[in-house]
């Protein structure tokens, strides 16, 4: 079978689509036909090493494991002796590690059933990017029904979830985002749009209850500035601390103003959790979810689709189909 292998750090010409052997599942894997898959940024920082800290996990000098990838939808071809909860030919989506490969062994729990409404090419773009949403507005923003929520960095991958996740707990949505993603962020439903190049979106003071930052742009101080007290600012992004001392800087000075003022700032790794994919599952089931896909590839074109998604500039997610998604 095909996977895309990393052998060396580098720019995306070191991805090598390669011929593996098929993998056998473990006794609490299953092994899925992957039908689709996408790009996220965690899958640049392991192919290029960067930031440098990425390395203390993935190898210090090159990668300690070949396989990329994270995102997965596709159909179960077959089960270990210990998986009770899935069957060959169940179609399922989630997230597991190396997914850029016609077959993938994934630990029972890490996938749910795609609804049939949903393509194997949307299921595909879900796993990372809706998790990190999903998580970090339900468990670290607490976002309760009625509150207000700004979404900023609303026209990416994990920021275009965000602002239909919080939707779907109840939140009224301010969503902030570049000039060229105000049309199509404005009919995910979001009850107000604002285009950060000509507006601040923290300028009003004490205006929203939880404020999710998808890209780590925003400033400590106006996200101070524009919570309510008691509210949360949410970071799952470190775009506007690019260097590693810049990063730590930005979270020890949250730490310190978290405990001496009455707004809290939080970042946080979101991490794959059975309830959360479950949560998700039900979500596009009701209409509540739905990706906005920019570009598709093929997985002889994955070195373009990682091309284009470290623009950041792709509008909502970059889909890698693979065998006709
Ligand atoms: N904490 C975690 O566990 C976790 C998990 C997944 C991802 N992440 C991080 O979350 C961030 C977003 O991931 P993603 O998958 O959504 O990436 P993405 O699809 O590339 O989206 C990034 C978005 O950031 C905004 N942006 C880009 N350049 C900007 C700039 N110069 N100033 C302001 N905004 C800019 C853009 O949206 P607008 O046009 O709307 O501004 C862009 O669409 C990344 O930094 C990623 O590493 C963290």
């Amino acid at each position: 079978m095909k996977a895309v292998l990393v052998s060396r750090y580098g720019a995306p010409e070191v991805l090598q689509l390669s011929e593996v052997p098929a993998p056998e599942p473990g006794p609490d894997q299953v092994v899925v036909r992957v039908r689709a898959t996408s790009v996220n940024p965690v899958d640049w920082h392991s192919m290029r090493g960067e930031p440098v800290l990425v390395r203390f996990s993935s190898g210090l000098t090159k990668p300690r494991q070949p396989g990329i990838g994270a995102d997965v939808a596709g159909v179960v071809e077959a089960v270990g002796s210990a998986v009770t909860t899935l069957r060959p030919g169940d179609a399922v989506f989630g997230m597991s590690i190396r997914t850029w490969a016609e077959l993938v062994p994934v630990k029972a729990e890490g996938l749910v059933a795609k609804p049939a409404a949903v393509s194997f090419e949307e299921a595909g773009t879900i796993g990372v990017a809706a998790l990190t949403a999903l998580q970090g507005l339900r468990l670290h923003g607490r976002v309760q029904p009625g509150q207000r929520v700004l979404v900023a960095g609303a026209g990416g991958g994990v920021g275009h979830f965000a602002v239909q996740i919080a939707r779907a707990l109840g939140a009224g949505v301010t969503a902030a985002t570049s000039t060229a993603n105000l049309a199509w962020v404005g009919a995910l439903g979001a009850d107000e749009v604002i285009d950060y190049s000509k507006a601040d979106p923290t300028a009003a003071r004490s205006r929203f209850d939880v404020i999710f930052d998808a890209g780590g742009w925003l400033t400590l101080a106006g996200e101070r500035r524009a919570l309510r007290p008691g509210g949360i600012a949410v970071n799952a992004g470190a775009g506007g601390s690019p260097s590693v001392v810049g990063l730590v800087g930005r979270m020890a000075a949250a730490a310190i103003i978290s405990r001496v003022g009455d707004r809290r700032f939080v970042s946080y790794l979101a991490n794959r959790t059975p309830e959360d994919l479950e949560t998700l599952r039900a979500m596009l089931e009701a209409g509540q979810l739905r990706p906005h896909i920019d570009r598709r590839y093929g997985l002889a074109e994955i070195r373009e689709a990682v091309r284009y998604q470290e623009t950041g500039q792709a509008q909502g997610k970059v889909a890698v189909s693979i065998a006709g998604g």
